[in-house]
């Protein structure tokens, strides 16, 4: 099968030029001007942008948390980021305490194989990792699972006590893989939480007034701490205010190989969603929460000058009926999570590009290419390069869309909201490419459960440089400092 792209205007993270573009089966074989070739299917992309397909690295397709699972399943969840853009997600897998990681992954696969309309590949969440474990987590990377996710929130079901965290990191860096952290401090957290229902406190709102902006900082501290002195890369994700985005870049000014991503909820909705009437704050039970929207102005900022790397979803997407609802009395039984996977592409195009806070390149570097090169696709994904995955999105700029629950172009999540309702759009994804193979054209869906596979990833992308670091002696300490310094 070919397919020859022809007059668009090819934008990656760092090209921006008119070319045609050749594709033989999945891979782009030729990029040209004119090219005069022949092909199976020919596209006219005129007047529109030809970009990598988006890689979504948060994702939590079928996801059980609180009593439930998440909305979507690996069916309806990856029909719909094929649908806004994107070609490729990593959703987590989940081990459950006490058992092996290699086992939660069979489980994982089990739910995605032959059900996906694009690519997809796994980051594990650890829940413990006892030193007789280890070895686990090298065969992870064996089998292509070359992330961890550990949480510092979630007492008692998800959160790693801190030596976990600095043992997991230690084998990371030497292994040339990545630890990602949900880093928010749980333990304090679930006091302010019992406080609150204690004093009668249960409505939505009270989810983000007990998760305070500080609380998060401190994680990010401490976790960027703990990879400073395990000499190891971090990934720090959805990060959500200023003052974690403040900690951050103090790491990254000490040289930590510090790593972030936000998300669309963060750079666009704020606290005040919590005051909609009834229990409709429900919808944005997500975490961390929301923030006041000053935050907002800092996040972009953080991305603009690289400190944030990636702008993911965090698609965990969970019905107002029957599942929010579980939280109606007690805002604690809320499922954490929200819709998104579809939106990402045009609100940061429309926000991002159109609003003037990124240029094209950035837009492609934070939905696609960064997250390709930190977690092991690059180059085969993240990029439009001969003998690239042909994953491409033809985004149509001139296209105005509202988003909503009731648009039968804009919403296709199994869920029943949108997070960003009424959300207008200019630029929207118009034909999308899965390795060559046409899944969306012109807004339509024409592709099959199970043309994804499976993406053995490869090594962390600064693994190397890891390694030399961990071959470096010490910093020499300045004349008359003390202590010990990493
Ligand atoms: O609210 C959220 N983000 N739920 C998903 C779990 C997580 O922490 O990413
Ligand atoms: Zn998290
Ligand atoms: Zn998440």
């Amino acid at each position: 099968m070919s397919v020859l792209i022809k007059n668009g205007r090819v934008v990656t993270a760092v090209d921006d030029y008119y070319a045609d573009i050749f594709i033989l089966d999945d891979t782009v074989t030729l990029i040209g001007k004119d090219l005069l070739m022949d092909a199976d299917r020919i596209i006219d992309a005129s007047d529109k942008l030809v970009i990598p397909g988006g890689i979504d690295p948060h994702t939590h397709l079928q996801l059980p948390f609180g009593g439930t699972q998440t909305s979507d399943t690996f069916e309806t969840g990856t029909r719909a980021a094929a649908f806004g853009g994107t070609t490729c997600i990593i959703d987590f897998a989940v081990q459950t305490r006490g058992t092996s990681t290699l086992a939660a992954l069979a489980a994982w696969h089990e739910k995605a194989a032959g059900r996906t309309a694009i690519d997809y590949g796994f980051h594990m969440i650890v829940t413990d990792m006892p030193a007789a474990r280890m070895p686990e987590m090298r065969a992870l990377a064996d089998e292509g699972i070359t992330s961890y996710k550990l949480f510092m929130a979630y007492p008692g079901v998800m959160l790693s006590d801190d030596g976990t965290i600095y043992r997991a990191m230690r084998q990371a860096g030497e292994d040339g893989t990545l630890v990602c952290v949900h880093a928010e401090n749980g333990i304090v957290i679930d006091e302010l939480v019992k406080s609150a229902i204690a004093e009668g406190n249960t409505t939505p709102k009270y989810h983000a007034l007990t998760r305070p902006t500080r609380l998060e900082a401190e994680g990010v501290h401490r976790a960027l701490a703990i990879a400073e002195v395990a000499k190891a890369p971090a990934y720090i994700v959805h990060l959500s205010c200023y003052e974690a985005l403040y900690e951050l870049r103090q790491a990254q000014a000490r040289g930590v190989m510090a790593h972030a991503e936000t998300c669309p909820q963060y750079l666009l909705l704020d606290a005040r969603a919590y005051d909609e009437p009834g229990f409709d704050g429900a919808k944005y039970v997500l975490t961390p929460p929301l923030r006041e929207q000053w935050h907002q102005g800092e996040l972009w900022s953080g991305l603009r000058a690289k400190h944030l790397d990636v702008i993911s979803t965090d698609h965990c997407p969970f019905c107002m009926k029957e599942q929010k609802e579980l939280g109606r009395d007690d805002f604690s039984a809320i499922p954490n999570g929200g819709p998104g996977v579809e939106n990402r592409l045009a609100l940061i195009y429309h926000h991002g590009v159109g609003g003037g806070h990124i240029d094209l390149n950035r837009f492609v570097e934070l939905t696609s290419t960064t997250a390709a090169k930190i977690f092991g696709l690059f180059p085969n994904k993240g990029t439009i390069a001969v003998g690239s995955d042909a994953d491409i999105v033809i985004f149509d700029p001139q296209h105005e869309e509202t988003i909503s629950v009731h648009n039968h172009r804009t919403h296709h999540m199994n869920v029943d909201y949108c997070a960003y309702e009424g959300f207008k759009v200019k630029g929207y994804t118009h034909t999308v490419l899965s390795r060559g193979k046409v899944v969306i054209d012109a807004g339509q869906y024409v592709g099959r459960a199970g043309d994804g596979n499976f993406v053995k990833r490869g090594q962390y992308g600064g693994a190397h440089a890891i390694r030399r670091h961990r071959e470096q002696a010490p910093r020499v300490m300045p004349a008359g400092a003390s202590g010990f310094t990493v």
